[in-house]
């Protein structure tokens, strides 16, 4: 099984990439996290273009099709979704019926340098991800005061590891569920 995992932070040393990097450590034996990379290659969504299409918004599509799920890691701008990630979104929700996360398993967890850990990011994600059709887990992992909240390559805190394996968790057993029904 594959999961996809998708940073909504573009730069090099993001505490949402690293936070995912935690997450791949605690997926179950014969489940294993690709992080996809090529956010900032997506080109600003444009009615008009949409025809044509872009290389960079199938390379996304064609990632969460070759995933069993898909797990967002993201920060909060401005008490919302960074502007690229739901760039991409609205690129990739369109057709809806051909929407790449239509009954995906998908989860959303968040880590921000302030208290709230992107609580209301992971909201507005998870809302987003159920538009675009999404079986969207109803958890969040609010990791807040990122700068020191890892430890190597986990999360240091160990009641946040334990919540984002149960996240992971439930994020694997609603793809088995998926499966069994196909
Ligand atoms: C434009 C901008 C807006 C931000 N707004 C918020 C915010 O609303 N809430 C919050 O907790 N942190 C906010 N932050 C701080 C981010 O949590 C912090 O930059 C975080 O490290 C970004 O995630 P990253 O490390 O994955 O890049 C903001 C940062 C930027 C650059």
């Amino acid at each position: 099984m594959k999961v996809l995992g998708l940073s909504g932070s573009l730069r090099a040393g993001s505490h949402n990439s690293r936070l995912l990097r935690a997450a791949a450590e605690l997926l179950p034996p014969g489940v294993e996290l690709v992080e996809f990379d090529g956010l900032k290659a997506i080109p600003p969504f444009d009615e008009d273009d949409e025809a044509a299409g872009h290389h960079a918004v199938d390379a996304l599509r064609a990632a969460i099709d070759s995933a069993d799920a898909v797990l967002i890691a993201t920060p909060e701008y401005n008490h919302s979704l960074p502007g690229q990630l739901k760039n991409a979104l609205d690129w990739i929700s369109r057709p809806l019926s051909e929407s790449p996360l239509r009954n995906k398993p998908a989860a959303v967890v968040g880590a921000s340098t302030g208290l709230f850990g992107a609580v209301w990011a992971q909201a507005e994600g998870r809302k987003v991800l159920g538009a675009l059709g999404a079986r969207v887990i109803d958890r969040e992992l609010p990791v807040g005061l990122a700068d020191d909240a890892f430890d190597g390559d986990g999360l240091a805190d160990a009641d946040q590891a334990l919540a984002l394996g149960g996240i992971l968790a439930e994020l694997v057993g609603a793809e088995r569920e998926v499966a069994l029904a196909a």
